[in-house]
């Protein structure tokens, strides 16, 4: 079977098409990788994903990358099931690796309003890593309003509700192979 990529796709009674295809995408991806392998070369980076949104990301863009590299996880919740973020970060799993003078590469599937990222950045400091790199796919960029370093962006994108390629509305829609849109003609 091929990819999941329909061009339209309602969820949870809200129509969403496509706005980055597979190949925009993976094309963008492999430049990061390609940038990041020769930015890190003998530097062994721990990729840092952020759970549950940067899965799909994050096992993409290792694959471009050609030097020794580690990998873990984390996991925070600030959306709930709604469109709109709750305002509040929570941590639902911390990471196991000892990052203390390790170059660690923070990566994310979207920066909305900088909330998460800036928690996560305050509070990642305390171990001391050599360094802290923050890579995220998507950017709103007019919906951020925290102080946010974003050191490499996928796609700057509008403020309206995406899905797909990792990220879920009400947690579906994480399987589709491309980034869908909200599609506001058809509200
Ligand atoms: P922030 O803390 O406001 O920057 O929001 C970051 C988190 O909210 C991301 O890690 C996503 O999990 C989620 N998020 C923000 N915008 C969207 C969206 O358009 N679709 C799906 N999830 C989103
Ligand atoms: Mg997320």
């Amino acid at each position: 079977m091929d990819l999941y990529q329909p061009e339209y796709i309602n969820i949870n009674g809200e129509n969403f098409r496509v706005y980055l295809t597979h190949e925009e995408i993976q094309q963008r991806i492999k430049q990061i990788g390609t940038e990041l392998s020769s930015n890190f070369k003998d530097k062994k980076p721990i990729f840092i994903g952020i759970l549950n949104g940067s899965y799909i990301f994050l096992a993409d863009l290792m694959r471009y990358v050609s030097i020794p590299c580690e990998v873990d996880f984390l996991k925070l919740s600030s959306y709930g099931d709604e469109k709109v973020s709750s305002g509040q970060v929570r941590d639902l799993k911390e990471i196991d690796a000892n990052i203390e003078n390790r170059h660690i590469i923070l990566v994310e599937d979207i920066i909305d309003t900088g909330l998460s990222m800036n928690y996560l950045i305050e509070k990642l400091k305390q171990y001391k890593p050599a360094s802290m790199t923050v890579v995220t796919m998507l950017h709103k960029k007019e919906a951020t309003k925290f102080d946010v370093q974003i050191d490499y962006t996928g796609f700057k994108i509008p403020n309206l509700f995406v899905l797909g390629y990792g990220l879920d509305y009400a947690q579906e829609g994480r399987n589709l192979a491309q980034i869908y849109i909200l599609n506001e003609k058809e509200e």
